[in-house]
């Protein structure tokens, strides 16, 4: 599958019956004899061509423009045909191909691309069939909304044919697969970017543009989280494909979706572009719940007698990142207690600070001038008019222009279609895209490192730095349309 690579170590043959393991374990069984497992690996890049040396700096990289973005899509559960809804109105974007090993997942996306006047190309029925989607002539660029195992391995195969790639998070299950798609990224100077919408959030969107402008003054610290009540959708077994999610929940501990919240914090903090992540610790708390789910269910249904006795997953699971400029990253992975849903969404500079959850909330230090402390405490949010005034005045360009069509197209409030219709505006107008294949790797491979330092009485573990040293001087990000903005949508 990859030539002329040594590390040649998904099988891709071997992937049948795989669906039924855990991304780790799965991995595990890919491998052939002599490889290393460098999931394992505390920080280092496991011996790579060009080891210590970048092939090729994708950050910042603009691939050649490309007039109509012809899309190929794999994977049509959840996620996969929200994809293919927007790329539908986009105007310039053509869904050539869309692939699902369900049949009726394609009858089912096949009649909404009919609907709009689209004919797609289409593959289903085998576990292999998304690598003749890859292959075709006629497609730019490719989504992968798999489950998470699956995810490296299709997007590596698809650069590999020449494609860029957009992979649902978290684009990796290892730090061995991270360092997978930054070579091959960096090889086939393909772009490699990871699907995390929650950096358009226009609350995110909003505070990234404050803080560009030095309102929190310098970022010290930030707080994330992905803490959502999933516990009866993992147990449902109509919501995920071979109860996929389930399986993950069940056999690995750690934070095992780390990017929603970490990722706009990275953006905010300039990771991988001024700053990077230097160690982490990590954390988890017993199973108090899905071993018990399994039990109960169990005991009136035997599908569910293979989940009871798994180790399941700690379910809180907390990480302290400290990063090589000394700013802290705290990190939570709560998907079963029964809670409101949070981000968390933390950041605190040397001038203000601010928090989407529960409440969208901004503080800043000059509005509470520490002479007057006693007249008025610095211990309250701005009132909710003054967060409107700032709203206006800092929400970015994108938002702006169009925040309102993002949300009644809809996907997450908006934050979905943003991110889609910014994709193939950038793809169209030679910009770099917002988030590279550093971002994906690094954000994703967290999730490994927590497996690590939790299965290592919390140790620290150092994170590897993908970019290989050219983090220093790598450009910030900055999500604006400027140079682009001439996509259109069909309404
Ligand atoms: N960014 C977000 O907000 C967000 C939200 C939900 C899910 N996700 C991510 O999206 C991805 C998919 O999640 P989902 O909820 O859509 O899961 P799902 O189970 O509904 O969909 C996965 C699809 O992949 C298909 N599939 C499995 N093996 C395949 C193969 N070999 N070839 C072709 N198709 C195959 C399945 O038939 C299924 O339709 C996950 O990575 C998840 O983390 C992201």
């Amino acid at each position: 599958m990859m030539a002329n690579n040594r590390r040649n170590f998904l099988k891709l043959s071997g992937l049948a019956g795989l669906m039924g393991m855990t991304g780790t374990s799965m991995l595990k069984s890919c491998m052939q004899p002599g490889d290393n497992d460098a999931s394992k690996s505390k920080s280092s890049h496991p011996g790579l061509p060009g080891e210590g040396k970048q092939l090729f700096n994708m950050c910042g990289y603009a691939a050649p423009k490309l007039d109509t973005v012809r899309v190929g899509l794999i994977g049509l559960g959840n996620r996969g045909i929200l994809h293919l809804g927007h790329m539908l109105r986009i105007k310039e974007a053509q869904v050539a191909a869309i692939c699902d090993i369900r049949p009726e997942k394609i009858n089912a996306a096949q009649a909404s691309a009919e609907k709009m006047g689209q004919q797609p190309a289409t593959y289903s029925g085998g576990e292999y069939e998304w690598k003749k989607l890859c292959e075709r002539e006629d497609v730019d660029l490719i989504f992968i909304c798999t489950p998470w195992a699956l995810h490296t391995p299709m997007a590596v195969y698809a650069m590999e044919q020449g494609k860029h790639v957009c992979v649902e998070v978290p684009a990796s299950v290892t730090v061995e697969q991270s360092w997978q798609l930054v070579e091959t990224s960096e090889r086939t100077r393909k772009y490699c970017m990871m699907l995390e919408n929650v950096c358009y959030g226009f609350f995110e969107l909003l505070t990234l543009n404050m803080a560009r402008k030095g309102v929190f003054g310098d970022i010290i610290h930030g707080e994330a989280a992905y803490i959502h009540d999933l516990l009866i959708a993992n147990f449902d077994k109509e919501e995920y494909y071979n109860m996929w999610r389930l399986r993950e929940n069940a056999e690995r501990n750690g934070n095992l979706y780390p990017t929603h919240g970490l990722g706009p914090i990275c953006q905010i903090m300039n990771i991988n572009r001024g700053d990077k992540m230097d160690f982490l610790v990590s954390v988890s708390s017993n199973d108090f719940m899905m071993g018990a789910k399994a039990k109960e269910l169990a005991a009136k249904d035997a599908f569910y007698k293979p989940f009871v006795d798994k180790p399941f997953r700690g379910n809180i699971n907390t990480s302290v990142i400290k990063t090589s400029r000394g700013r802290t990253i705290m990190l939570q992975h709560d998907v079963t207690s029964p809670r409101p849903y949070s981000r968390i969404d933390l950041i605190s500079g040397t001038k203000g600070a601010a928090m989407q959850y529960p409440k969208p909330a901004i503080y800043l230090a000059d509005e509470h001038p520490a002479a007057d402390w006693r007249k008025q405490p610095p211990h309250d949010w701005v009132s909710p008019e003054r967060y409107k005034e700032l709203e206006k005045k800092h929400s970015p360009e994108i938002v702006k222009k169009l925040g309102d069509l993002a949300a009644r197209i809809g996907g997450h409030g908006g934050k979905d279609f943003l991110m889609n219709w910014r994709t193939i505006d950038c793809l169209r107008n030679g910009l770099p895209l917002d988030q590279d294949v550093y971002d994906a790797a690094l954000w994703s491979a967290v999730g490994s490192l927590t497996e690590q330092s939790v299965s290592q009485g919390s140790n620290p573990v150092a994170v590897p730095d993908f970019t290989r040293g050219s983090w220093n001087k790598n450009k910030s990000v900055d999500i604006s349309i400027s140079g682009g903005g001439t996509t259109g949508v069909v309404v």
